[in-house]
């Protein structure tokens, strides 16, 4: 069977941005921006853009066009291809086929309220939600949260995500070239257009209510991104730019290297890897940011809109835009191509984000692409009910924080360091040269090497380490010893709460606990799968 490949250099360069192009750069990143010291949160995210976001996307392009000339198109198979004397360490790779399947199963439900959203506002079906209130009663009905007039069962939203699902494994199924990179050739332009003409008319908006010259989009801007410089001795603040700096460019989920994998030896990495993280900057620090924030601040002024930062991205999207749009002339239009705009955005990654699965049944167990796409689209189609179903239950916030959180810090740690130091600079350093259109800088060698992961186990030690750091501080403390190790425990408490949320209302826990042992099941599922694959091929060595 010979390895699929991409059409053109242009086509996986619009893949990869059009994976990195998300939710995340419209909604998730302005949220993050306005909630963690405005313009100095540019600081830490720029900081994690060098050091680990692009860093990780030239590793990420490299090992995938390697493990792809040895027939692998996921990291099991690259990372026993980066240090093939380990036997185990392929089953770290499992990590890399869990984040993305487990992102996935929220990721195309959320997209699919997107679609809904753009014929709702193409009928001018939320037209009659005319406060906070009345949008949010509309999208607690579409998800099944209240029942009221605008909805009277979850019928709607289950009929968009069948679209949305359907469509997604029809473009799955027709593969990397007829599938994936026409789709993303398509809608990369159109999305691109739709959030240009939404900037235009934000920008334009000026001063809305004469009454209140101060509510302006000017000011929406300011609002954005004057620095609060204070934020910057926040650990929270740091690990929120690492955090977007992973889900925006889409590294560390093993996406990335699965795309790079149908590239061919000869292809150039260094500068394809740089192009898409920079197109991604820019639709994210320029066309993200100019969109939501500055519109709702010259509609609703700087308390609400601080208020609705702190509610976080779905009420933006879902709330706050449909309410700013329908202010304006031709509001029904220009809220279709808001959420039309975000659908095409939610496409593109979700696609990604199932290729690593599918590619891993079709290379390690030999299937033909229509039984490995079934087989994908039968499984997550299963865990997806959870999210529709048990939605009120925190099901959504636990899978994004395992599968979009955790899983990528992990992830990202394992192949930074496989290629730094089991493969070995010198060799990774070509690897990431051969055939390249630019010179990375030497520097990088460094930063690869050394800092990289360095910036990335110091994340993970606070996350594992929090609890015997606080008892050592509370310990120390007994013989005076408790000033100098007080940051630590600044640090370590922030991620106490990420790790284990603890916001949850007590009635939901069972069924949080259920999600993490259902979580668990799946991850072993693949460390089993992972082992039959190799099984397999040692059989089939056998026998020839
Ligand atoms: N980068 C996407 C976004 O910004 C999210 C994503 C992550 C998609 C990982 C694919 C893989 O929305």
């Amino acid at each position: 069977m010979a390895r699929e490949r991409w059409g053109s250099k242009l086509g996986i360069i619009m893949a990869v941005a059009g994976s990195a192009i998300g939710l995340g750069n419209f909604l998730r990143f302005p949220v993050q921006a306005a909630q963690n010291g405005g313009g100095a949160f540019m600081i830490p995210y720029f900081t994690a853009f060098f050091l680990l976001g692009l860093p990780l996307m030239w590793i990420e392009w490299a090992v995938g066009r390697l493990g792809g000339s040895m027939g692998h198109s996921t990291a099991p198979g690259m990372f026993h291809t980066l240090w093939p004397k380990n036997r185990l360490v392929k089953y770290l790779g499992a990590v890399g086929l869990f984040g993305p399947v487990i992102v996935f199963v929220y990721y195309i439900y959320v997209e699919s309220w997107l679609l809904g959203y753009s014929v709702f506002a193409l009928l001018g079906k939320y037209n009659s939600c005319t406060t906070h209130e009345a949008m949010s009663g509309f999208l607690r009905g579409y998800q099944g949260l209240a029942k009221n007039e605008h909805f009277s069962s979850l019928g709607p939203a289950v009929g968009f995500f069948l679209i949305t699902f359907g469509l997604n494994m029809l473009v799955l199924y027709l593969g990397i070239r007829r599938g994936i990179e026409r789709v993303c050739k398509y809608l990369l332009p159109v999305l691109g257009l739709f959030a240009v003409i939404l900037m235009v008319k934000v920008l334009s908006l000026g001063a809305p209510d004469p009454s209140r010259p101060e509510h302006s989009v000017l000011n929406g801007f300011g609002f954005l991104w004057n620095p609060n410089w204070a934020s910057l001795k926040e650990a929270k603040v740091w690990l929120a730019a690492a955090g977007q700096i992973f889900f925006t460019l889409s590294v560390g989920f093993g996406v990335i290297l699965t795309y790079a994998s149908y590239l061919t030896k000869k292809d150039d990495v260094a500068l394809s890897g740089l192009t898409s993280a920079a197109a991604n900057e820019t639709a994210e620090v320029i066309l993200g940011a100019s969109i939501v924030i500055p519109a709702a601040f010259a509609f609703f002024g700087p308390l609400a809109t601080a208020q609705i930062a702190q509610e976080g991205a779905f009420n933006l999207a879902f709330v706050t835009m449909p309410l700013v749009l329908q202010k304006v002339a031709f509001g029904d239009l220009f809220g279709f191509l808001w959420f039309a705009l975000l659908f095409f955005a939610g496409v593109t990654s979700s696609i990604s984000l199932a290729q690593p699965a599918i590619a891993f049944l079709q290379d390690e167990f030999r299937w033909p692409r229509l039984r490995a796409v079934s087989v994908f689209g039968i499984v997550t189609f299963v865990m997806c009910q959870a999210c529709i179903f048990l939605i009120g239950k925190g099901v959504i916030d636990e899978l994004d924080f395992w599968g979009g959180t955790f899983a990528i810090v992990v992830f990202a740690t394992v192949e930074t360091i496989l290629f730094g130091w089991a493969f070995g600079i010198d060799k990774a350093w070509a690897e990431m040269h051969h055939g390249a259109a630019i010179n990375v800088p030497r520097f990088y060698r460094w930063v690869i090497k050394y800092v990289t992961p360095t910036f990335l186990l110091t994340i993970l030690f606070f996350w594992f380490l929090q609890k015997p750091v606080v008892r050592l501080i509370d310990r120390a403390g007994e013989v005076g010893l408790a000033r100098p190790l007080e940051v630590l425990r600044l640090w370590g408490t922030d991620l106490a709460v990420l790790l284990w949320m603890k916001d949850r209302p007590v009635e939901g826990l069972p069924y949080v606990w259920g999600i993490r042992g259902g979580l668990l099941a799946f991850f072993v599922g693949l460390i089993v799968l992972i082992w039959l694959a190799w099984r397999r091929k040692r059989q089939v060595e056998v026998v020839a």
